[in-house]
C-alpha cells in the first residue's frame, strides 16, 4: 500500500534525482512526469499473478559466457541509467551481490513483472519505499531477461 503522499515525494525526488545523475547517462525512456501518474493509476489486472515466474521455470547452471555478454550489452542500454553493477543506488539499488540477496524468480518477475510485483510483491513495495521511483516496465523478452539475469550472477 503506497500513500498518495509519498507518491507527491516521489515527483519531486524523481526530478531532483534525474537532474542529479543526468549528465551523460541515458535518460529513461518513460518521461518522469508519466511515472507518478501511472503509479496513480496502476491498472488492478496487475494483480493477475498468472504469468509470473516460479521457481520451477529457471534453472541456473554454470556461467554461460555468451549469455552474460548479451545480458551485459542489454543493461547498458536499458538499465545502466538507474542501476550501478556495484552496492550503490543511482535510481534504483546496486545490483552488486544482486542474485545472493534475491531468488531467481523474484528478480525474474521484477525485470519482467515489474507491474505486479509492486502491486503485490512486500519486498518490492519496500524497496519502492526506499527509492520514491517506480521502475518503469522495460520490455524485455523473456529471453533478455534470462541473459540479464545471467549477467547479474557475474557481478
Ligand atoms: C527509470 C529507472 C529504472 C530503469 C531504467 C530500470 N530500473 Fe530496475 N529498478 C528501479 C527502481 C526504482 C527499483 C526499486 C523498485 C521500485 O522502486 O520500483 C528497481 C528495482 C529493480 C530490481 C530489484 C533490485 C533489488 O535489489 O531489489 C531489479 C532486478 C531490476 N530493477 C532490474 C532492472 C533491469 C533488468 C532493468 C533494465 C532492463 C531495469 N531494472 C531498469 C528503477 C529502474
Amino acid at each position: 500500500m503506497i500513500a498518495k503522499k509519498t507518491i507527491t515525494i516521489a515527483t519531486l525526488t524523481l526530478l531532483a534525482g534525474l537532474a542529479a545523475c543526468g549528465g551523460e547517462e541515458k535518460k529513461p525512456s518513460t518521461p518522469p512526469g508519466a511515472m507518478p501518474s501511472a503509479a496513480e493509476t496502476a491498472p488492478t489486472e496487475s494483480k493477475d499473478l498468472s504469468g509470473m515466474f516460479t521457481a520451477a521455470d529457471i534453472t541456473l547452471g554454470d556461467i554461460d559466457p555468451a549469455m552474460v555478454e548479451k545480458g551485459k550489452a542489454i543493461y547498458d542500454v536499458k538499465c545502466q541509467a538507474c542501476h550501478s553493477t556495484g552496492p550503490n543506488r543511482i535510481v534504483g539499488p546496486g545490483w552488486k551481490g544482486l542474485t545472493e540477496r534475491r531468488k531467481p524468480e523474484w528478480i525474474m518477475n521484477m525485470i519482467l513483472n515489474v507491474d505486479v510485483m509492486l502491486a503485490s510483491d512486500p519486498e518490492a513495495q519496500k524497496s519502492l519505499e526506499e527509492c520514491l521511483v517506480r521502475m518503469p516496465n522495460q520490455g524485455l523478452t523473456k529471453e533478455e531477461g534470462r541473459e540479464v539475469l545471467e549477467f547479474q550472477r557475474t557481478l
